[in-house]
């Protein structure tokens, strides 16, 4: 069976950018939200991903229009119901996810596949809440999701080997490079990026060095695109917190405990650029200026 319609749940950070990258790639896309505001959130950082590529003169207008009416938002789970393929892509926490599962495995039919963004949950502890282990993958993309090439496809030891190889397809007809994982909390870039984030918050919490002089270090000493504290920004702390835990608590190594002041900055409520505070403070979000902290 050919993948045509995709469902999103999820118009965040990163179900945004699924929605836009499948709508690009020429599916029909319905995208979930749970309440109109947030919807209507998401479907504005299409718009304004779209109209950056219009103006840069890389997307025409017409084709801008195009890839916007391939894209379905609603808050309505049942409109979900007919995809062909559902990618969910809401908060990084066991129990929203198993119920959303639960309640979507009870609309569709037995052949749509179920797929997860999670960064570190199991994929088959959310597959057992659903009757379908067999149809259900993981599908991790990278965050900014238009721009960066990779997707892991995760299968579990109930995985068919025809559905993964389907979803595989579908990863490479997104314009992706898939590569294949096991269920393993973090998969392949998480395992290795996580403790190196981690370890970042460390050296700045143990007064090492600055927060500028951290990222610049990595920046212009390693050639990383964006330096560590301010990946963690981009990343979302309450997300990079959630994904701390869940790889704590199953590889119980050091390397993957979530530092105090991490902690201490999601209970703030700082979560990084999206809330508009975290390690740097983003008021003028074109340039963002480091956060004193005292700790
Ligand atoms: N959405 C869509 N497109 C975006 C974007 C966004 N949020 N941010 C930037 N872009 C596009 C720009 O339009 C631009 O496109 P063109 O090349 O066509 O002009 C391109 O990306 C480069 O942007 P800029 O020139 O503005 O900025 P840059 O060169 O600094 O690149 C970046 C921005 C691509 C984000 C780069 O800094 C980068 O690669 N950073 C690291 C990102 C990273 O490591 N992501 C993985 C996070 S971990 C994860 O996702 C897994 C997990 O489970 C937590
Ligand atoms: P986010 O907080 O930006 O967005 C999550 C969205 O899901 C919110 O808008 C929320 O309202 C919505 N939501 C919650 N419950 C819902 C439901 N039942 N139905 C529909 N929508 C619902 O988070 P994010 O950064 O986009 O992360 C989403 C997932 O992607 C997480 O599992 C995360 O670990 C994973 N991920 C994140 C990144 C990243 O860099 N942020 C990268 C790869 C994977």
């Amino acid at each position: 069976m050919a993948i045509q319609k995709v469902g999103v749940a999820g118009c965040g950070l990163m179900g945004s950018g699924i929605a836009q990258t499948a709508a690009q790639a020429g599916f029909t896309v319905v995208v979930r939200e749970v309440s109109d505001d947030l919807l209507k959130k998401g479907l504005a950082t299409i718009e304004k991903n779209l109209n950056r590529l219009v103006e840069k003169g890389s997307l025409g207008a017409p084709d801008r229009d195009r890839v916007m009416g391939r894209v379905k938002g609603t808050t309505e789970i049942e409109e979900l119901a007919d995809c062909d393929i559902v990618i969910e892509a809401i908060v990084e926490q066991l129990q929203p996810k198993i119920e959303f599962f639960a309640q979507l495995d009870r609309l569709c039919p037995k052949t749509a596949i179920f797929a997860s963004n999670t960064s570190s949950l199991s994929i088959t502890e959310l597959s057992a809440a659903t009757r379908r282990p067999d149809r259900f993958l993981g599908l991790h993309f990278f965050n900014p999701v238009p721009v960066m090439k990779l997707v892991e496809v995760v299968r579990t030891i109930a995985t068919d080997s025809a559905a993964y190889e389907e979803t595989v397809a579908f990863a490479g007809k997104l314009g992706k490079t898939p590569v294949r994982t096991g269920d393993r909390t973090g998969f392949i870039v998480n395992r290795l990026l996580v403790p190196y984030l981690l370890d970042a918050i460390r050296v700045l919490q143990d007064g090492l060095a600055s927060t500028v002089d951290i990222d610049n270090s990595m920046k212009l000493g390693c050639g990383y695109p964006m330096g560590p504290l301010t990946l963690l920004d981009f990343v979302g702390l309450d997300t990079t917190y959630y994904i701390a835990n869940v790889m704590f608590d199953e590889f119980r190594e050091p390397r993957f405990a979530p530092p105090a002041l991490l902690k201490r900055m999601v209970l703030a409520g700082w979560h990084g650029r999206k809330s508009g505070r975290g390690f740097y403070d983003y008021a003028d979000p074109k340039n963002p200026k480091p956060v004193p902290l005292t700790f």
